[in-house]
């Protein structure tokens, strides 16, 4: 985060289903590393908004709400405008690219085009299953922020489809958001289970870090920011993983965000 930065540093939105059947869209980060800035695309978007197309005005939120809301509508929000003094949302239903001229200077307002996809959401409902990122990924060391009142679950897969015998399952906020648990497979007795009170929010994006070391079994899991996990495990026989998958459940729906290039 550079927290002096944030007027000038503009992010994305895109509301573009990558693909359907993962309910996969990107949507905007104050903190994702190499998210872009909107002058790579529309050449001078401070103090600019784009006019006439607003379907809805939203009074009040952050930027980061407003874009989360233009990306909950998947097919009908292609922009967004945010004044930062005012705190005014207009959510469009097109984009710059084909009315260029809308473009108006405004004071203090930001024009972020859906079209620049940098961070990656999903959405999840409260049925429990894993939505898989079709691609490999480098379990490594991944980041991710999650929006969930409770049990935001996240799976490492050597294979697709996973086999719910051999994966891990990394939940944050189970027990109606008491816990945070490892385990060795799906919904099987956690290997570690800590207390996490509040640890996710129905309200607010957290971030959280996992990481993984396929030679020492190491699996670690902790909060944005923060270098001290919250849990770890060390697993014997360790699982080669290669994908990530996202749930919610037990009546908590969630929306995860990250890099589209994780
Ligand atoms: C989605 O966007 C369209 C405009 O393209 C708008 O008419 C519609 O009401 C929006 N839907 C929701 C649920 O906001």
């Amino acid at each position: 985060m550079q927290p002096c930065s944030v007027s000038k540093t503009i992010f994305f939105a895109t509301v573009t289903l990558i693909l359907s059947v993962f309910d996969s869209y990107a949507i905007t980060s104050e903190t994702l590393p190499g998210t872009r800035r909107a002058d790579a695309i529309l050449g001078d978007p401070d103090d600019t908004i784009f006019s006439g197309h607003a379907y809805r005005r939203i009074v009040g939120k952050s930027r980061l709400h407003c874009g989360a809301t233009c990306a909950g509508n998947a097919t009908g929000c292609l922009s967004f405008n945010y004044c930062h003094d005012t705190k005014v949302c207009e959510l469009n239903s097109a984009g710059a690219a084909q009315h260029r001229q809308d473009l108006i200077h405004a004071e203090g307002c930001n024009y972020y085009d859906t079209s620049t996809r940098s961070v990656c959401g999903m959405v999840t409902d409260t049925t429990y299953y894993y939505r898989y990122l079709p691609s490999a990924v480098d379990v490594r060391r991944l980041e991710f922020w999650v929006q969930a009142s409770h049990d935001a679950h996240v799976s490492l897969s050597p294979a697709l489809p996973a086999d719910p015998d051999e994966l891990y399952e990394i939940v944050f906020g189970s027990g109606f958001n008491q816990w945070a648990d490892i385990r060795r497979c799906a919904l099987c007795p956690s290997e570690v289970d800590v207390p996490a009170p509040g640890v996710v929010s129905g309200s607010q994006f957290r971030g959280f870090w996992v990481t993984f070391d396929l030679h020492t079994g190491l699996l670690a899991a902790g909060r944005e920011g923060q270098v001290t996990p919250i849990m770890q495990w060390v697993d014997p026989a360790p699982l080669d993983v290669k994908y990530v998958g996202f749930s919610t459940g037990w009546g908590s729906t969630g929306i995860f965000r990250y890099s589209c290039s994780m």
